[in-house]
């Protein structure tokens, strides 16, 4: 989607449609003639104000378009960033169904009372690009250009400033989502490790380096952990590494997330239902890879604190191979400590285990997090809409919780607590990746696993199981891979200080 800021005043390209917000009141972004029209159509109940509705009119010919369309937002004291977000993909949606190559979106300051221009802006631009998001199918035949990919934003408003910057981070945002999506669709036969490391090694950037660690190189560093995972299944196992750097930067941060591009169970089969969905359980690899989309498309412009981010993926398939590890197989992590796999399918946090040794190890963060579709668990507590956090450091927590308010991700804190992580202490090595069934607590378990492994760090994990996929369709999402988290750490590293 291309999206362009046009001044106020200036004559758009896009007359074949014009669309505008309708709220309860006055609609001041449209003039006189238009308002008089408007106030008609209210009366006669032709254009309705209810949030989402969409009214369509054919003005007669003789104003500044063919059509103009409104999208309802209810009582313009109601509008927050999600109604915008919403009403912008209900425009686009709309839009495309009457099949426009293009439109004009007017906003006005009086839509967005309450909220900064540049929060608005972001908003709309992410409504836009994110509902206009469509899986391309492999497949031979060059896909038709979309319908209503083009808009011309006009807004009339005083901080014209704020506006454009908002539209920038909007644009930087969506669009490493959109990227996110595409690899976290992509089927586990295509978005293999390999393919993985390949898109991480496209991000160019002054400052941004990626390397790729392969299974030889993993062997040397000792990570049993991740190499017990890999065993099983012929395709290699890899661990992006990618560092932005800036000149002198004050403090580092790691960002980890599970790039198990398909996990079948292992030995410890999963059930045939529903297995397809398995291939989404990279999606916080694809939450850190979309991070690093959006850096190396001018996300940190404007950033004034000076942060090194070292985004890794630990990646692999876990397969059931004839060489696969077994039940009670007992690995060694790359920091020593030596681990009982009591059940092959707790495989994210094996491989978790390892990157995160080796990213406290190798680069010395003063605050790391990661992400992963960790647990099934997480979705019986949580359910699709949100996302599970835990982790040691509560104000690292309470930024990553705000940075989801400001990208409205959701996050809900668990406890992870010591007798979380006596539940995860084995007979037969230094920790068990299970519980015992009978504990119960599934998502904290996994979570105190991983803890052992980030000792001395400020860290916090999100488990996006249930977030990653299948929550209900909203305009700009409907349906497969969400892209997840992508906004909400884009967030969270510009805040750092
Ligand atoms: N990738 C799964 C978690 C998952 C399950 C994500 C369902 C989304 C939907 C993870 O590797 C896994 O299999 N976890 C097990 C852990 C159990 C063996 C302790 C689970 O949740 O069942
Ligand atoms: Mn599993
Ligand atoms: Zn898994």
């Amino acid at each position: 989607m291309k999206i362009r800021s046009i001044p106020p005043g200036q004559k758009t390209t896009h007359k074949e449609l014009l669309v505008a917000f309708a709220s309860t009141g006055k609609n001041p972004n449209l003039g006189a003639s238009m308002q008089t029209f408007v106030k008609k159509a209210k009366a006669t109940g032709d254009l309705s104000t209810d949030n989402r509705a969409v009214s369509l009119f054919r003005p007669d010919g003789r104003g500044a378009a063919k059509r103009v369309l409104f999208v309802g937002m209810g009582k313009r004291s109601d509008v927050d960033a999600e109604r915008l977000r919403r009403a912008a993909a209900v425009a686009q949606k709309r839009a495309a169904g009457i099949k426009v190559k293009g439109f004009r979106l007017l906003v006005n300051s009086d839509d967005h009372q309450g909220l900064a221009a540049d929060v608005a802006a972001r908003s709309i631009v992410e409504g836009l690009i994110l509902a206009s998001y469509k899986y391309a199918k492999p497949s031979g035949t060059k896909p038709k250009p979309p319908h209503a990919n083009q808009v011309e934003l006009q807004y009339v408003g005083p901080d014209q400033k704020g506006f454009k910057a908002g539209v920038q981070l909007g644009r930087i945002g969506s669009e490493a989502t959109v990227f996110a999506r595409d690899i976290e669709n992509a089927a586990g036969n295509i978005a293999t490790p390999t393919y993985l490391a390949k898109e991480a090694r496209k991000f160019k950037k002054p400052g941004l380096t990626v390397k790729i660690l392969e299974e030889r190189d993993m062997a040397r560093l000792k990570m049993g952990s991740l190499l017990g995972v890999s065993r099983g299944s012929k395709e290699p196992a890899k661990l992006i590494v990618m560092d932005y750097k800036p000149t002198d930067y004050k403090k580092t941060v790691c960002v980890v997330g599970k790039g198990l591009t398909f996990d079948t169970g292992g030995i410890s089969l999963k059930p045939g239902g529903k297995m397809d969905e398995m291939r989404y359980d990279m999606c916080g690899g694809g939450a850190v890879l979309g991070l690093f989309h959006a850096i190396s498309n001018g996300g940190m412009k404007g950033v004034r604190g000076k942060v090194r981010i070292v985004g890794i993926v630990p990646s692999s398939e876990n397969m059931p191979g004839s060489e696969a590890q077994k039940p009670g197989d007992v690995v060694t992590a790359c920091d020593g400590t030596t681990i009982e796999v009591l059940n092959t399918d707790a495989e994210g946090r094996l491989i978790l285990a390892d990157a995160l040794a080796y990213a406290k190890k190798t680069y010395k963060p003063a605050q790391m997090v990661d992400l992963a579709t960790l647990t099934g668990a997480v979705i019986v507590a949580l359910g699709h809409e949100m996302s599970g956090i835990m982790g040691t450091d509560d104000a690292l927590i309470d930024d990553l919780i705000e940075a989801g308010q400001l990208a409205d991700e959701p996050l809900w804190q668990l406890p992870l607590w010591d007798v979380h992580r006596e539940q995860m202490k084995s007979k037969f090595a230094d920790l068990a990746n299970i519980n015992s069934p009978g504990n119960g607590n599934g998502s904290t378990a996994g979570g105190a696993f991983l803890s052992y492994f980030t000792k001395g760090v400020k860290w916090a994990h999100m488990d996006i199981a249930g977030s990653a996929w299948g929550a209900k369709a909203k305009d700009y999402y409907t349906n497969g891979a969400a892209g997840v988290a992508v906004r909400t750490l884009l967030h969270w590293v510009r805040g750092l200080k």
